[in-house]
């Protein structure tokens, strides 16, 4: 089975590709690079011994996507494309919207036309907005997040939505991923973010290798074990594996039409501190600090109820905090400037 998927050279997306090869699926990688290095592909390349096709386009290049399609003839796609940063989202929602949800169109439409009807789609555990009670679960509506970023995944689930209403042959799955961290377990391949990391572990990491002075914690006063917000971390390569879960789970169900949302999550929330104290104990590296004001927009803990994961696409987040920890130091140590070679 041959299976596009944008933004493959992203983080996610690259182990994901890993773990697609080692499944004997076939893979075109179509990605415009824009937070993302073809160095990845080379490495998964080397990981899997196998061959991966790579195109280099937007995902808003209808003509040129549509000659992915014809060229190679593909069976379904997993689409990772997206910017992801929920602080930048809110200074640029324009491109947000533009790329997350008008590229998202583009590729459905690219899609229809040539009969692809099997769409895996990224989404986040953050279209459950701010109004629903924790942990997350799929029965519950879909909320109304605080960033742009948050409400272009909320767009783009309610696309899915219409165009499944609206077309008998559309068989979609949103996959609500909570917090992936962690690298593959060789440390050849990893999160390698542009600029200042927006997530906590690749920052932990570069204040561990030197690379930032220090970690700010913000906000120590929320209603949570130790006042320090708490999230649901999954090991990427778990994550990676929910994607072959999700496509094995299509192939399982022939007769599906429709489109249908799991959660992907360990269902445990761990705090700020309790990352940095497991960083510690993993690495023997300590992390210095210090705690700043809350962030607006933040919320004091969510995590996932996985268990529709777990049995229907008997998927679960099998790595512990341990693991993710070495992994991630064992990339970053092995990568201080990422895939800058
Ligand atoms: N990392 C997380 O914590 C997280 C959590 C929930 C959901 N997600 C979603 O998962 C997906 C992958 O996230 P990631 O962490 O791997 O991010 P990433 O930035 O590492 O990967 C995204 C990839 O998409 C590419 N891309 C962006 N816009 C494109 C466009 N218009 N055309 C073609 N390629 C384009 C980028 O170059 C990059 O390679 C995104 O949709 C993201 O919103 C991520």
């Amino acid at each position: 089975m041959k299976i596009l998927v944008t933004g493959g050279a992203g983080y996610i997306g690259s182990h994901t590709v890993l773990s697609l090869l080692e499944n004997n699926y076939d893979v075109v990688v179509y990605d415009n690079l824009v937070n993302s290095s073809i160095e990845s592909i080379d490495r998964v390349e080397k990981l899997a011994g196998k061959k991966v096709e790579f195109v280099e386009g937007d995902i808003c290049d209808k003509d040129k996507l549509s000659q992915v399609f014809k060229q190679y003839k593909i069976d379904a796609v997993i689409h990772f494309a997206a910017l992801k940063a929920v602080g930048e989202s809110t200074q640029i929602p324009l491109s947000y919207y533009q790329n997350n949800v008008h590229g998202t169109v583009c590729l459905l439409e690219v899609m229809q036309k040539n009969e692809v009807n099997d769409f895996i789609f990224s989404s986040s555990a953050t279209v459950y907005g701010e109004e629903n009670d924790i942990p997350y679960v799929e029965t519950m509506k879909l909320g109304t997040p605080s960033s742009p970023y948050g409400a272009s995944k909320v767009m783009v689930e309610r696309i899915l939505a219409d165009l499944a209403q609206s077309d008998d042959n559309f068989r979609g799955v949103s996959l609500r991923y909570f917090n992936p961290i962690g690298a593959h377990e060789s440390g050849t391949i990893g999160e390698d973010p542009k600029g200042i990391p927006n997530n906590l572990l690749p920052y932990v990491a570069q204040v561990a290798v030197g690379k930032r002075e220090k970690l700010s914690v913000f906000g120590d006063d929320y209603e949570t074990k130790d006042g320090s917000c708490e999230r649901d971390y999954l090991h990427v390569m778990d994550l990676a594996q929910g994607h072959v879960a999700a496509l094995d789970w299509l192939n399982r169900h022939s007769d599906f039409s429709g489109v249908e949302a799991f959660n992907l999550g360990t269902g445990n929330g761990v705090s700020v501190f309790a990352i940095l104290k497991a960083f510690e104990l993993a690495t023997n590296k300590g992390i210095k600090f210090e705690v700043s004001p809350r962030r607006a927009g933040d919320l004091p803990a969510f995590w996932a109820n996985a268990n529709k994961a777990n049995k229907e696409l008997n998927w679960q987040a099998d790595r512990n905090l341990e693991q993710m920890m070495e992994d991630t130091w064992r990339w970053q140590s092995k990568n201080p400037n990422g895939y800058l070679v």
